[in-house]
């Protein structure tokens, strides 16, 4: 079974999305075959500035390796160095009329603002179902934000195999990624990039520990009992501590003699064990862009080989001669 996920680069790493979104990512290697790439194509459409989209997407790159993705397992690459991706997103925006692209919500949300979205953005769509589809998915593990798009890419695999052969694509199961829920940022609004609100994850500790102190609390004292479940603290400890660690933060709040500057300390200590090591890890592979470079090549050629079996198959089925240079690879 196959599961593919892609990620933007976009920014600082923060702790929601290495609990949201990267941890569930790599833990997915246990039990699937796993295509993991930078989406760097998708991230154009926002116009990056072209220095920092190249800088980002290394980065990205380096964390998940950083935290345990094993390229052995799974291919970890770049989206744009699967030029089928692109040649297949082509074949499916001729199964879709333009209507169902402009439901699109990334489109949807430029026009309800007022803007005049760029065609890619309108695009988008298409390529991420030939993301999807190209690999051959079974599942596709997204945040609740990135549903929309992977029913579109099961509809486009659906009106594709109904024209050309059922068994034409793998159509994908969307499976929303669940069990993190929301995880707070320092005001108590869901972290984010947006609303400077986010404790880093691979910077340096003194950093780290100044977010996390300054993650908003009530005014209960320290000899008043507390409710763990509303304090932001604990929410983010649940995701991180074992789970004695979390029930034994949930007991002391509840008594008295504990003060949310205790439990903030906590926190730092149990990042600091989960993040030391790949903090290390990070910044070697970021000193060392010829072992990155390595890996996202060895990725991209098994992408690449996974591509051209569905493209081959696309190709035949609508119409197409087989690629006459190049071949596969
Ligand atoms: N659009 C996704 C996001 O912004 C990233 C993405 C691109 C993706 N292609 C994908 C996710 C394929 C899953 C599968 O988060």
């Amino acid at each position: 079974m196959r599961a593919v996920t892609g990620i933007q680069p976009s920014g600082q790493v923060h702790v929601g999305n290495w609990l949201g979104m990267i941890r569930p990512a790599i833990a997915l290697q246990d039990r699937y075959e796993t295509f993991t790439f930078v989406a760097d194509w998708h991230a154009l459409t926002s116009h990056p500035d072209p220095d920092v989209l190249r800088r980002g997407s290394r980065e990205i790159a380096a964390i998940f390796l950083a935290f345990g993705l094993d390229p052995a397992r799974g291919a970890l690459f770049c989206q744009s160095d699967v030029p089928e991706v692109s040649e297949l997103a082509w074949v499916l925006g001729t199964v879709v009329p333009t209507g169902f692209m402009d439901r699109g919500h990334a489109v949807k949300a430029a026009r309800d603002g007022g803007r005049d979205p760029n065609a890619a953005t309108w695009w988008y769509p298409l390529l991420m179902a030939a993301d999807i589809l190209l690999y051959g998915a079974n599942v596709v593990p997204v945040g609740q934000d990135q549903k929309q798009h992977v029913e579109m890419a099961r509809d486009m695999a659906i009106k594709m195999n109904v024209r050309f052969g059922d068994d034409l694509l793998v159509v994908p199961e969307v499976s929303i990624r669940e069990g993190v829920g929301l995880v707070p940022g320092t005001d108590g609004r869901k972290m984010s990039k947006s609303y400077h609100n986010t404790v880093p994850v691979l910077d340096a500790p003194a950093r780290v520990r100044k977010a996390v102190l300054s993650i908003k609390t009530d005014s209960t004292g320290v000899d008043e009992p507390k409710d763990p479940d509303a304090c932001f603290v604990y929410q983010i400890y649940r995701l991180v501590a074992r789970p004695d660690e979390v029930e034994e933060m949930a007991r002391r709040l509840r008594g008295t003699g504990y003060g949310y500057g205790h439990a903030k300390l906590a926190l730092v200590d149990a990042l600091e064990r989960d993040v030391a090591a790949p903090r290390e890890r990070y910044e070697a592979l970021l000193a060392d862009p010829a072992t990155l470079d390595d890996v996202l090549s060895a990725g991209a050629t098994r992408a690449r080989a996974a591509a051209a079996v569905t493209m081959e198959r696309v190709r035949e089925r609508v119409g197409l001669h087989p690629r006459r240079s190049g071949g596969r690879g």
